[in-house]
């Protein structure tokens, strides 16, 4: 049974990984947790929606709120207050995220040119907290510098205690066909903390590919998770060697319009919708049920499209 000591996180998911959803998630076994990026700029002014993204219940599974930001005093600043406030288990750093808007400030996936300088991030938090830190990055910023060795280790000599390496450069973005598993296979062989490898895992086929390329310790799975929560239990089963397990889809649908509601009664309305076109992705009739997603604005909206799903749905 040794596979069941493998991680097999949720990715973080701005929009869409939000409480309700790693609720559903945690129930096919993810192993751990990262709240949708908060901007460390806007917890220090005290921005009160961001604060509300670091909320997480009381899941059993480890919860790391991750913060974006690119000056070392200011993101202390905001895992010192979110820490002191919320429960979690660590503090994640977004050195990733390819977003214009967010690159252009020297913040996300734009730290990877400047490995000193995700040293001193990492440092700073690790002093400013008491729980671990980690690192959440890409292998570079374009493939003229796939400098993702040297920002581990400099995320490592830090105080990092773990790595979560997407495969891709900033100039990838989320493109097809250009995952670099050997490049998170660099990474593993450089540090002694464990790495989570991470990029288009969608079963358990390629989930046991991308571990068995990279020699990671374990997967974070972010877009493989959407319309699909239970993919955690489906890759577990597959590196067991065991079929998959059954699911009741309909239920866990149900459930995830009851938190949604439950958590975030005004944004659930809009943010279901996503959520509906995932769950409905690759279903034959689903060309017949789209206008009534589009338009669907409160729990009984989506309990009529759930109910309308045939029975071999
Ligand atoms: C909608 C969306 C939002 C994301 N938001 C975040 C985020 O807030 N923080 C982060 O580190 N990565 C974020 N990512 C990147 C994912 O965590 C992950 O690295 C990426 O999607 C590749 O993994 P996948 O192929 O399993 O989806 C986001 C990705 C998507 C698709």
């Amino acid at each position: 049974m040794k596979n069941n000591a493998i991680p097999l996180d949720l990715a973080p998911m701005a929009g869409a990984g939000d409480r309700a959803f790693r609720e559903v998630v945690a129930a096919f076994g993810a192993t751990g947790f990262t709240s949708e990026m908060i901007s460390a700029k806007a917890v220090v002014f005290g921005d009160r929606n961001s604060f509300a993204l670091a909320e997480h219940g009381n899941l059993e599974s480890p919860f790391y709120i991750q913060l974006f930001g690119s000056e070392p005093e200011t993101v202390a600043g905001a895992a010192e207050a979110l820490t002191a406030r919320f429960p979690c288990d660590g503090v994640d750093l977004n050195f990733g995220c390819p977003v214009p808007k967010i690159t252009k400030n020297g913040e996300g996936s734009a730290l990877m040119r400047t490995p000193e300088k995700c040293r001193a991030i990492v440092a700073a938090v690790k002093g400013a907290v008491r729980v671990p830190v980690s690192v959440k990055m890409r292998v570079g910023w374009d493939e003229n510098s796939l400098n993702a060795v040297e920002v581990a280790l400099a995320c490592e000599e830090g105080g990092a205690s773990r790595l979560t390496v997407h495969g891709r450069t900033r100039a990838d973005l989320y493109r097809d066909g250009t995952l670099r598993p050997g490049e998170i296979a660099k990474v593993v062989r450089a540090v002694k903390i464990p790495v989570l490898a991470n990029g288009d895992v969608r079963d358990g086929e390629s989930a046991a590919a991308l571990l068995a390329q990279t020699g990671a310790a374990g997967l974070a799975v972010g877009r493989g998770a959407l319309g699909s929560p239970w993919i955690f239990s489906r890759i577990r089963a597959a590196l067991n060697g065991e079929p998959p397990p059954e699911v009741d889809k309909r239920s866990v649908m149900r459930r995830h319009v009851a938190l949604a509601f439950a958590y975030k009664p005004f944004a659930a309305a809009g943010e279901m919708r996503t959520h509906m076109a995932h769950y409905l992705r690759g279903f034959r009739g689903a060309a017949a049920l789209r206008g009534a997603v589009s338009t669907a604005s409160t729990p009984a909206d989506y309990e009529a499209i759930i109910r309308r799903l045939p029975p071999d749905f």
